[in-house]
């Protein structure tokens, strides 16, 4: 059991990428708190974590609200007596389309205001805690996105980039107080966001599967088992850092014939 007697606050646990590592943690030992926008998929992760004997309790938080993360954080370390782990998943991607027709910047900002301002409220609020408290680990899930260039996706790009050097930022400034702070990075995975993408067309599952060397998309279990590892005392001496979690699509660069 890795994560035996932590506390792990996990923004965005009621679906996806969020839901899978709150019950990898659960299975690892960790208590945990699933903080959602919709309290019922919340609900659903917290029924599926008692199961295993860990204990659960849900907080329903619109994050994009500084007030929201400053009482869902409160209410979590009530809630089991501190923050071991924090992993800010919760995340937005929106205007999926060429630059030249972004008039709106009201939803471009509302990207960065998630991505970006939520994760790093979240991390300066739990920071504190961790700080005065012996320490802790944070991740951040960022993207693929984030560290290459993808047309058509800029505000969801440029946020995941802003959240790797905020990741690398705050590692380094909190490292004298033994708090771990990494990111992993995703290329397209298997969540309802896929899925959704796929439906409306905007997404083809068969150039995914052309694209990645590993010739699919990644699992969530797949990107819950790295956070997993960054989230526990293998990850020590690790801070700072953006895991891939991409089946080689970053390394592959293009093929000519
Ligand atoms: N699915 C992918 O292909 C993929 C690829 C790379 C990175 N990611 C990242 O992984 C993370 C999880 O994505 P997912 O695919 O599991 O998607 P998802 O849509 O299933 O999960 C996103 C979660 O964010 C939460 N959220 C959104 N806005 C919120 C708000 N205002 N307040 C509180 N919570 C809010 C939602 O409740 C939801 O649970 C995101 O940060 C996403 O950017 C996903």
């Amino acid at each position: 059991m890795r994560l035996k007697g932590k506390v792990a606050l996990i923004t965005g646990a009621g679906t996806g990428i969020g839901q899978a590592t709150a019950l990898i943690f659960a299975e690892e030992g960790a208590d945990v708190v699933a903080a959602n926008l919709e309290l019922p998929e919340a609900e659903e992760t917290a029924e599926a974590i008692r199961k295993t004997g860990r204990r659960a309790v849900v907080i329903a938080a619109d994050i994009s609200k500084p007030e929201e993360i400053h009482a869902m954080v409160d209410r979590a370390i009530n809630a089991f007596g501190g923050i071991d782990i924090l992993v800010n998943n919760a995340g937005v991607g929106a205007l999926n389309v060429p630059t030249f027709e972004i008039r709106d910047m009201e939803a471009w900002n509302k990207v960065f205001e998630i991505n970006v301002a939520a994760a790093f409220l979240c991390c300066q609020r739990v920071g504190h805690w961790m700080r005065t408290h012996g320490g802790g680990k944070i991740v951040n899930v960022t993207s693929i996105t984030g560290i290459a260039g993808v047309p058509y996706v800029n505000a969801y790009g440029p946020s995941k980039a802003a959240m790797i050097n905020m990741t690398r930022s705050l590692a380094v400034e909190w490292a004298k107080y033994k708090i771990n702070v990494n990111c992993v990075a995703p290329c397209w995975t298997r969540t309802r966001r896929l899925e959704k993408a796929i439906e409306k067309g905007v997404v083809s599952l068969a150039e995914i599967q052309k694209r990645c060397p590993m010739g699919r998309p990644a699992e969530p279990e797949d990107v819950a088992k790295a956070i997993l590892f960054l989230a526990s005392d293998d990850a020590s001496f690790i801070t700072g850092i953006t895991l891939p979690v991409d089946g080689g699509w970053l390394a592959y660069g293009y093929q000519t014939v």
